[in-house]
């Protein structure tokens, strides 16, 4: 799988894009297409970098324990692949994942399911999963739970407060959340214009992951017991889990 010669000049767009940002003409929606489109530009030249490492498409090792997306954080004995440094692998993994078949033992994700597009990339992920794990292999994926903030509406003021306090209070939009649906919205649609971050684009529930991970061919899809040693603790409030099998040799 060699990479293939880019379609457009990159630098040259990145020009373009930085020349209109700096523009008063450029209006309010256009820029805002425009801090998506660079965004993309940068996680583009991270993939690439990726690819100049590993042309094949391909890791050379086989890494056992996986994480995809862990962001800042790192799991003691997970090879960490993420489109963002700092990562043991860049990689764009709506691009597939860059791993051999039936290799792997444990691929584990927190976060990151939901910043990336449904159903095209989400289903490709699910299915590039089940072919990185080897038989009786497991994939752990944990989520924002939608259900969780759908089922308080209409919530208390204290049950918004929590909230804000364990998700946004050290947050940019904190100054915008006024009422319980704001923090739904965010659910659906966090980090909309964050100039570095992907937005959510696909909220989840338990069902919906049973159903992602069932369709891609995966048995047993159960609720995952939260492990402080392997999640994020910050992540283990209001968020679903679940850990798939793929079917053993
Ligand atoms: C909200 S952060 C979560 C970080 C960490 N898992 C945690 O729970 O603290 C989402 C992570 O997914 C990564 N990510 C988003 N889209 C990705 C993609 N297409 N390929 C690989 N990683 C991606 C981001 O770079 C980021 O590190």
């Amino acid at each position: 799988m060699q990479p293939h010669a880019p379609v457009v000049d990159i630098d040259a767009l990145s020009d373009h894009i930085e020349q209109a940002l700096a523009s008063p003409a450029t209006t309010h929606g256009l820029a805002r297409a425009l801090r998506a489109l660079a965004k993309e530009v940068t996680l583009y030249r991270h993939h690439r970098a990726g690819e100049r490492a590993n042309p094949d498409g391909r890791t050379d090792h086989k890494p056992r324990r996986v994480q995809i997306g862990g962001g800042g954080h790192r799991i003691t004995g997970f090879h960490n692949i993420d489109i963002v440094p700092p990562a043991d692998l860049l990689w764009d993994v709506r691009e597939g994942i860059p791993l051999h078949d039936d290799s792997v033992e444990t691929l584990f994700s927190e976060h990151f399911l939901e910043h990336i597009d449904y159903p095209r990339s989400a289903k490709h992920y699910a299915r590039e999963a089940h072919r990185v794990l080897a038989p009786g292999g497991r994939i752990i994926t944990g989520v924002p739970d939608a259900a969780y903030v759908l089922n308080h509406y209409p919530a208390p003021p204290e049950q918004a407060a929590e909230m804000i306090e364990r998700w946004y209070s050290k947050r940019d939009c904190l100054g915008d959340i006024n009422t319980y649906l704001d923090l739904i919205n965010y659910v659906f649609r966090d980090q909309d214009d964050d100039p570095t971050y992907t937005p959510h684009l696909w909220a989840y529930d338990h069902e919906k992951l049973v159903s992602l991970f069932t369709e891609a061919g995966f048995t047993s899809v159960e609720p995952w017991p939260f492990d402080p040693t392997m999640a994020n603790p910050k992540r283990r409030w209001a968020s679903v889990y679940v850990v798939a099998r793929k079917p053993g040799a």
